[in-house]
């Protein structure tokens, strides 16, 4: 994308990222497609938990830098800053396409054959899960998810817009990634942060819990009065890798998490693994993603 590429002082510029879609290309790389239809076997899965602690010594510097960013930066006072920035949602009045549009113009630079590279992996995204004969929420849930990072757009920093999600306010989980980077983060010294439960109650449910800022929550608060649960919960948990993937912060979850959890991991490789160079034919899919937009939302939404 258009940010440039920069490793600033000031971590509100920089952006050490080449475009955002570094950050899903390095989880692609960290959890590799499984082979169609072969069962998981010991030796495989040994074979990954391998390939998982070699990941993160073979990470790309400019990777690293970005987690180091996030690690240090997502405290509690930041999320709290943020939620009261940004859910009052002022920032612009838009529909559903529109704000497709709009993330467009995140041009990128890396990949100059592909002109509309955020449209494209939402429209791929969710012609998978429509060819797969999954319902319509289901399918807009896919088309719209990463409209969140339009936060970009308002000049957040990528470490506040892309990266894994986890909670803040308790001890981090040494299932997230580069979890040694949370030594440079300041509520390391607030006691009250460091226990497992931190300022939440066991069994609490996650919406009682602050994840780090970034376009999973945003876009779950402009969405959340039109769509069913389970396609909120993709749409808010999907960068929660240590969740989803690790089973981490299995003690801060309720039973409804657990089960709507089922809908977050059927969502994942429509997310992680549709990425295709063959180009969706925009102008004949607009109608019906055009239709499908408007059986769910009005007009026009608050961002
Ligand atoms: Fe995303
Ligand atoms: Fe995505």
């Amino acid at each position: 994308m258009s940010l440039p590429k920069t490793v600033s002082e000031n971590p509100l510029q920089s952006h050490p990222l080449g475009d955002l879609d570094e950050w899903e290309d390095d989880l692609r790389r960290r959890y590799p497609e499984p082979t169609a239809g072969t069962a998981t076997t010991l030796a495989q899965s040994a074979k990954q938990a391998e390939e998982f602690r070699d990941y993160e010594h073979t990470a790309r510097e400019s990777v690293r830098e970005f987690y180091r960013l996030n690690h240090r930066y997502q405290t509690v006072d930041f999320v709290r800053a943020k939620r009261d920035e940004y859910l009052p949602r002022t920032k612009r009045v838009m529909g559903i396409w529109e704000a497709m549009e709009f993330l467009n113009t995140l041009v990128d630079d890396s990949d100059p054959d592909t002109e509309l590279p955020q449209l494209e992996h939402l429209v791929q995204t969710a012609e998978a899960i429509r060819r797969d004969g999954h319902p319509r929420w289901f399918i807009l849930a896919g088309l719209i998810h990463d409209l969140g990072k339009i936060l970009c757009l308002f000049g957040e920093p990528q470490w506040a817009v892309v990266g894994d999600t986890f909670p803040v306010g308790c001890a981090w989980s040494d299932k997230i990634v580069h979890h040694e980077f949370f030594a440079e983060n300041p509520d390391r010294d607030v006691a009250e942060y460091q226990s497992p439960l931190g300022i939440y109650e066991r069994g609490a449910g996650l919406d009682k819990v602050l994840m780090s800022w970034g376009h999973d929550e945003y876009l779950y608060h402009v969405v959340k009065e039109f769509l069913p649960e389970p396609a909120l919960y993709m749409i808010r948990y999907h960068s929660f890798y240590p969740g989803h993937r690790e089973g981490a912060y299995d003690h801060l979850m309720n039973d409804r998490d657990r089960e709507m959890f089922q809908w977050v991991r059927a969502f994942n490789p429509y997310d992680l693994y549709t990425k295709s160079h063959e180009r969706p034919d925009m102008a004949r899919l607009r109608p019906y993603y055009e239709a499908l937009i408007a059986e769910f939302f009005p007009a026009e939404l608050a961002w």
